[in-house]
């Protein structure tokens, strides 16, 4: 079964659902997409907090769709997920306790409006550079959510580079807003790609399977290389000395991560991790009474389909 599963993967044809596949390719999975969906639930977190302080209502209609969106590309992923065997309160119950992670990147506070730019600009942009390889990931559920997300990332991406742009074409203040908030969200945007490929226990076994398209660290070099670019446009700088073209390689080389901090933040000891984490827990009691009338409806329901099914008592 293995040899016709990989025989399956390397002539590209997707993986169903209802297919066969070994359990660590499902597990794989199942890790991956529920933390992906974790991932854009708490990542509506950090912007949300700037809904109500937007500068103008056009920003505050922009950053209410992309909010909005992020809601959707979990729902999205959750389902995803729930094909693979998972209930949603499964995935909810191991995000809550802790044993689910979700991306480092939205344990960071946001403390000016720029950071709102910068979070569209890298995040965002970081998010493309991760989730586009991912239409093509060879599990069909997972592949087909993430045609839609990442036609939304691209607008989401845009707006962000938008607001640093309109900043940076304002007063000396605005512009140092806008360079204080890149120099905050750098480097641990370049964390979002996951440990170095010698140091990621999954992304070997990924490629092979064809779930992972490339590695963590082409995929942060390729990062790298368009952000050195655009910053340009921005007047601004990116806050790395040894950031610098390789005429070599034709790639620009970049300083040294420090993953003591990622870990640090992956383990549960950012700046906002235990605020994140209540947040969902709260939200989570909050929506019970939804819930329950959710499922007391749903079983009125069954019950009135089944009376008026049953033939009428003779
Ligand atoms: N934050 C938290 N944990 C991370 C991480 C990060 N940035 N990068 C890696 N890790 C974790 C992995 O989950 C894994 O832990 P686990 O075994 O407990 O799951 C461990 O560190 C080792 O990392 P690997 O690189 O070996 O793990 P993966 O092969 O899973 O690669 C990944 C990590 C690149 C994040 C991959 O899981 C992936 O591509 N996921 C899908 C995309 C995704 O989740 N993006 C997160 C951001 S969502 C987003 O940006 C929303 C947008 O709207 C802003």
């Amino acid at each position: 079964m293995d040899a016709r599963f990989m025989d399956k993967i390397n002539k590209e044809i997707k993986i169903e659902p209802k297919d066969w596949m070994p359990d660590k390719y499902r597990q794989t999975l199942i890790r991956q997409i529920s933390q992906h969906a974790h991932s854009e639930i708490v990542g509506m977190l950090p912007e949300g907090n700037w809904i109500t302080r937007a500068p103008t209502l056009k920003r505050k209609a922009i950053l209410l769709a992309k909010v909005q969106d992020e809601a959707g590309h979990g729902l999205y992923l959750y389902s995803a997920t729930e094909t693979l065997g998972i209930s949603r309160d499964e995935m909810t119950e191991q995000l809550l306790s802790g044993k689910a992670k979700y991306s480092s990147i939205f344990n960071y506070p946001t403390l000016t409006w720029a950071d709102i730019g910068a979070i569209g600009w890298l995040v965002d942009g970081a998010a493309i550079i991760n989730q586009v390889p991912l239409c093509r990931t060879s599990y069909g559920p997972y592949a087909r959510a993430m045609v839609r997300i990442c036609k939304e990332e691209s607008f989401h991406q845009r707006q962000g580079f938008d607001i640093l742009l309109t900043l940076c074409r304002g007063t000396q203040q605005q512009r140092n807003m806008a360079q204080d908030a890149i120099n905050r969200w750098w480097w641990p945007s370049l964390m979002m790609f996951g440990p170095p490929d010698d140091a990621s226990p999954h992304t070997a076994q990924s490629v092979q399977w064809k779930i992972k398209r490339f590695t963590n660290d082409e995929l942060r070099q390729k990062f790298v290389d368009i952000c050195a670019v655009q910053v340009k446009t921005l007047g601004l700088q990116l806050p790395d000395p040894d950031l610098k073209y390789n005429e070599q390689t034709g790639h620009y080389d970049f300083g040294v991560i420090n993953w003591q901090q990622f870990w640090q933040v992956v383990n549960g000891n950012g700046p906002c991790n235990k605020e994140r984490l209540e947040a969902r827990q709260k939200a989570w009691n909050d929506g019970a009474w939804v819930r329950e009338a959710a499922v007391a409806y749903a079983t009125k329901r069954k019950e009135q389909e089944q009376s008026i099914a049953k033939p009428a008592a003779a």
